[in-house]
């Protein structure tokens, strides 16, 4: 498009270019015409001043002697063809190249004659196709006749100036650089052309009338320029006109459009031939560069997706080093005080034996002394399963059984306006884990959720196997590649902020009042995860909802007779209160 819109805009300003080298021309062609018939006008006055004292008498009496007198006048002039006189009557008198004239021939009715005798005006251009009597053909002249008048005004005949045409043409022929695309003219005022470049072919005997600069001239326009032909494309012409000085004459300069068509056409090949291959070059360059900087972008990105990951791994290490003292911390507690509560629990067992069954309220102090070491051992069982102390005992499970039992515990302990979907894998791969302590960890999560949804909403556990490519396992969730049966317990609870998130593994670490949390709920659910070698992780924002998912290992002894195909699946028949 924007190619076509060039190559027109291009051809305008070819043409544009064109106008104007014609107007130069046509100036100078007006010049030189200018200068022709003043030379031409003066030899006519000449023949005029050497008849004005002499009578018709006179002249045809001295004829010879005038003869050789008007002969010298045009010597030095070979374009003029002829240089006579003509009495009032119309007959000849004398001729610079013939004599004796014959003067029998009336030219009462030549043009000039006539125009001369009946106005007063001193000059007539005519021009005529006349025979060259050397070559016997016919060519085109013009003459410049002057009226021979008595000094009191009264007509004496015309003296008469015919020059060849051809004496203009070579003119043009060497303005135009003998070019085809060029036509010359000279016209007068009424369109009859009086020379022309090239020559007309059929050597017509006829002069012609050009109908366009007719039309142009007949508002005497002084010059101009006349287009025919449409707007773009090789017909038509140009031409530009001038009148020549007061004269009643005309020059035309004429190009054909076509020859501008074909100039702009051959430019444009050039064009095409040296731009295309240009353009082609720096499109494959372009296209490289391109290239080369979405290669360097995708660089980019992985280099700064290695510096996040990275980043991840180390905060990820981090944490987990944090947990690890932490671990170590409170199991040291853990035990201490375990050790403590065995002395305070021997200890009530003691007085119990010694004041048991003597004392109502003795025997209500000592079995609320007892509850509380009770409640104070399963806190410390807590704190050893997140230190991961806590003695495991692991066996092969099936994830969808494990859960699937727990559909009463989870009934009661959600409250009556908790819905809950359990969506099993259908060919579940077995784990190797403690189911008690799996169960813990679904029962901490439902608890979380109910607490998040605040007693009415629901949750969703999905089973799922899952196989890790080398980057997601490694990079995201920094545990091994490999086969994974995957628990994601989804709620539609209030959420959590990101500060909330990053804290909620920490043991000790809860938003509840008082007396109401321990904090100890996910540290065991991680605690457990990590130490079946697997992992687990939050995706939660705040009022969207939480999921906790956890990643168990797949078992390997039953690795090989499990459908290595499946993937992640979501389907199967799900449990619904
Ligand atoms: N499903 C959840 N939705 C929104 N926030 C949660 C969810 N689960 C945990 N949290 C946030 O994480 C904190 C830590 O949870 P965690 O289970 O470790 O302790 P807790 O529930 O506060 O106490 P405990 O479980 O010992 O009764 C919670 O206090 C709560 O702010
Ligand atoms: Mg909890």
């Amino acid at each position: 498009m924007l190619a076509i819109a060039g190559g027109y805009f291009s051809y305008r300003a070819d043409v544009e270019r064109a106008e104007a080298a014609l107007r130069e021309a046509v100036a100078v062609a007006e010049e030189n015409t200018i200068k022709v018939l003043d030379t031409h006008q003066l030899v006519a006055a000449r023949i005029d001043d050497l008849l004005a004292p002499l009578s018709d008498d006179e002249i045809r009496n001295q004829e010879q002697l005038l003869h050789e007198k008007l002969g010298q006048q045009i010597s030095g002039e070979p374009q003029i063809a002829a240089a006579w006189a003509i009495d009032a009557a119309g007959h000849e008198l004398v001729s610079a190249r013939v004599y004796p004239v014959d003067r029998s021939m009336d030219q009462s009715q030549r043009d000039d004659f006539r125009a001369l005798r009946n106005s007063a005006v001193p000059i007539f251009i005519w021009a005529l196709r006349a025979r060259d009597l050397v070559r016997d053909v016919y060519q085109p002249y013009f003459t410049v006749t002057r009226r021979r008048q008595s000094p009191k005004g009264e007509f004496r005949g015309i003296a008469v100036v015919s020059v060849s045409g051809a004496y203009l043409a070579s003119f043009y022929r060497s303005l135009l650089q003998n070019s085809n695309d060029y036509t010359a003219r000279v016209f007068r005022e009424d369109g009859a052309e009086l020379a022309r470049y090239p020559a007309a072919e059929d050597g017509a005997v006829q002069l012609e009338h050009d109908s366009t600069i007719a039309a142009a001239l007949a508002d005497k326009s002084p010059g101009g320029m006349i287009v025919d032909g449409p707007d773009f494309g090789g017909l038509g012409h140009l031409t530009a006109y001038k009148q020549v000085d007061d004269y009643p004459v005309y020059v035309a300069i004429t190009r054909t459009r076509a020859s501008i068509f074909q100039e702009w056409f051959g430019s444009m090949t050039r064009y095409i031939a040296i731009g295309t291959p240009a353009a082609l070059g720096l499109m494959v360059l372009c296209l490289v560069a391109l290239h080369r900087t979405r290669r360097e972008q995708t660089a980019l990105a992985h280099a700064r997706d290695a510096i996040a990951q990275r980043a991840t791994a180390e905060s990820r290490l981090h944490q987990a080093q944090k947990m690890e003292a932490l671990g170590q911390l409170s199991a040291g507690i853990a035990h201490d005080f375990n050790n403590l509560l065995t002395v305070i629990l021997g200890n009530v067992a003691m007085l119990r034996l010694r004041l048991g069954g003597q004392d109502v309220q003795v025997d209500e102090f000592l079995a609320s002394a007892v509850s509380g070491c009770e409640r104070a051992s399963q806190l410390t069982s807590r704190l050893l399963s997140f230190s991961r102390n806590e003695p495991l005992n692991p066996q092969p499970a099936n994830v969808n059984e494990v859960i699937g039992g727990m559909s009463d515990i989870l009934s009661r302990s959600l409250g009556k306006d908790v819905a809950y979907e359990i969506l099993p894998s259908p060919k579940v791969w077995l784990v190797f884990a403690d189911k008690n302590q799996l169960e813990n960890s679904i029962l901490n999560l439902a608890l979380n959720a109910r607490d998040a949804m605040f007693g009415q909403g629901l949750l969703v556990i999905q089973i799922a196997n899952r196989s890790l490519a080398e980057d997601t396992a490694l990079q995201n969730l920094c545990i091994p590649a490999g086969d994974y049966v995957v628990i994601s317990v989804t709620d539609t609870g209030c959420g959590m902020s990101v500060k909330v998130r990053d804290k909620a593994f920490e043991p000790f670490y809860t938003t509840k009042e008082a007396g109401k949390g321990t904090g100890l709920g996910l540290s065991q659910v991680a605690g457990f995860a990590a130490s079946s070698g697997g992992t687990c992780i939050i995706e939660s924002a705040l009022g969207q909802g939480t999921t906790v998912v956890i990643y168990l290992p797949r078992f390997p002894e039953e690795a090989s007779s499990a459908d290595s195909n499946e993937t992640q699946t979501s389907s199967g028949d799900a449990l619904v209160r």
